[in-house]
C-alpha cells in the first residue's frame, strides 16, 4: 500500500513553460512556472531555444519550489514528469532531470500524459467533479472532448481534424498583427470589442470533431479584402475583429461540447488547457450551464495554462494505482493514451 500523504516531486516541460510543483498526497505545497521569454521576437516557439532555457530553468525553479513548499530533496518519494506527447527536446530535458533525480534519490519515476493532466486539473482544488464527467480540453497543440469514467480511465469522444483551438486563437492574431502567443490577447482585446460586428463561418463537421482552419482562411481572406480598400483596417477594428473572431471559435467549441452532453446524458461539464483561461469561453460555459443545469468545472487560471501541479495531481493517482515507470522509459512528442 503506498502512502497516501509521501511527498511527490512533478516537472512539466512539455513546451515552454518550465514547471515544478510539489504535493504532499493529494495536497499543492507550491507550484512554480518559469515563463520563457525568448520565443516572442520569433512568433512562435522554436523547440531548440526552448530546450536550452528548460536547461537553465530547471535548477532554480525546483530549488524555489522546495523552498516555497518547505521541504527538502530527501523527504521526496516519487519523482513525475511529463512523457508526453510535447516537443520532444523539450520532453527530453524534463524527463531527463526527473530520472536523474529518481536514480539520486532511489524513488520510483512516474512518467504522465500531458492531456490526461490537463483533465486532472480539476483535482488540484475543490470543487472536484464525480466520475462521469465530460472535459473539453483545449491547448495549444490539442482540442478534445473526453469522457472520464475515472482518474485513469478516460477516453476522448472528439478531437480536432486540423488546427487546435489555441492554435486557431494564435495564428489568428498573428494576423490581426498581434505577438506570441496570441490567444490572451484576442481575450483582452474582445473585452472592449462587439462580439456581433464581423461574422465568419462555423465549420459544419459531423460528430464530435472539430476543425478551425475553415474559420483561420475565412478571416485571413476577410483581411487581405478590408486591407486592400482600407490600409488602418485592423487598426482602427482590433476590438471588434478579436470580438467576433472569439465568439466565433467559442461558438464552434461549445456547440460540440453540448451535443457531447446531449447524446451522453452527461451534465458535469469541465473545460481544461490553455483556451480555458479565455474569459469569453469560461463566461459561455458558465451560460450554457445555467441554462441546461449542468455542473460546471472551470479551474483556477494558473492551472489552466502549462503547470506542474496538474503533473503532480496525475502522479498522485498513479502513485496510488501503483503505475510507476521504469527509468529505461523514453519521452515521446506524439502519443493517444
Ligand atoms: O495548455 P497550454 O498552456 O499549452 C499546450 O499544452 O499547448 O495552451 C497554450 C495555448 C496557446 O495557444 C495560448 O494562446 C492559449 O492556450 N491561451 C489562450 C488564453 N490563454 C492561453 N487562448 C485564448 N484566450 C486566453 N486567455
Ligand atoms: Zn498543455
Amino acid at each position: 500500500m503506498r502512502d497516501p500523504h509521501a511527498v511527490l516531486l512533478a516537472i512539466e516541460s512539455s513546451c515552454d513553460e518550465t514547471g515544478v510543483a510539489l504535493f504532499r498526497g493529494s495536497r499543492l505545497l507550491s507550484n512554480l512556472v518559469a515563463t520563457q521569454d525568448v520565443h516572442a521576437e520569433y512568433g512562435g516557439v522554436v523547440p531548440e531555444l526552448a530546450s536550452r532555457a528548460h536547461l537553465q530553468h530547471m535548477v532554480p525553479t525546483l530549488k524555489a519550489a522546495l523552498e516555497a513548499a518547505e521541504v527538502t530533496l530527501s523527504e521526496i518519494k516519487a519523482v513525475a514528469c511529463t512523457q508526453a506527447p510535447g516537443l520532444i527536446g523539450s520532453l527530453m530535458v524534463g524527463m531527463g532531470f526527473a530520472k536523474s533525480l529518481s536514480y539520486a534519490l532511489q524513488v520510483p519515476l512516474i512518467g504522465v500524459h500531458h492531456m490526461q493532466a490537463h483533465v486532472l486539473a480539476h483535482f488540484i482544488r475543490e470543487p472536484r467533479p464525480t466520475f462521469p464527467f465530460l472535459c473539453l480540453t483545449v491547448s495549444g497543440g490539442h482540442t478534445q472532448i473526453v469522457l472520464v469514467k475515472d482518474y485513469l480511465n478516460m477516453t476522448v469522444l472528439g478531437s480536432t481534424l486540423d488546427d487546435a483551438a489555441g492554435e486557431a486563437f494564435d495564428k489568428i492574431a498573428k494576423m490581426l498583427r498581434l505577438p506570441y502567443p496570441g490567444g490572451p490577447l484576442i481575450d483582452k482585446f474582445a473585452q472592449q470589442g462587439d462580439p456581433h460586428r464581423f461574422t465568419f463561418p462555423v465549420p459544419g463537421v459531423k460528430g464530435l470533431d472539430f476543425s478551425f482552419s475553415g474559420i483561420k482562411t475565412s478571416v485571413l481572406y476577410f483581411l487581405q479584402k478590408m486591407l486592400k480598400m482600407q490600409p488602418d483596417f485592423i487598426k482602427s477594428n482590433l476590438p471588434d475583429l478579436c470580438a467576433s473572431v472569439q465568439h466565433t471559435l467559442i461558438s464552434a467549441l461549445m456547440s460540440k461540447l453540448e451535443l457531447a452532453a446531449d447524446r451522453l446524458g452527461v451534465r458535469q461539464i469541465g473545460i481544461a488547457g490553455g483556451v480555458s483561461a479565455n474569459r469569453g469561453l469560461r463566461q459561455a460555459l458558465e451560460k450554457t450551464g445555467a441554462a441546461r443545469q449542468w455542473q460546471v468545472f472551470i479551474p483556477d487560471f494558473e492551472f489552466c495554462t502549462d503547470n506542474a501541479a496538474m503533473i503532480g495531481i496525475t502522479a498522485y493517482y498513479k502513485w496510488l494505482a501503483g503505475e510507476t515507470t521504469p527509468l529505461d522509459a523514453l519521452p515521446s512528442a506524439r502519443s493517444a493514451w
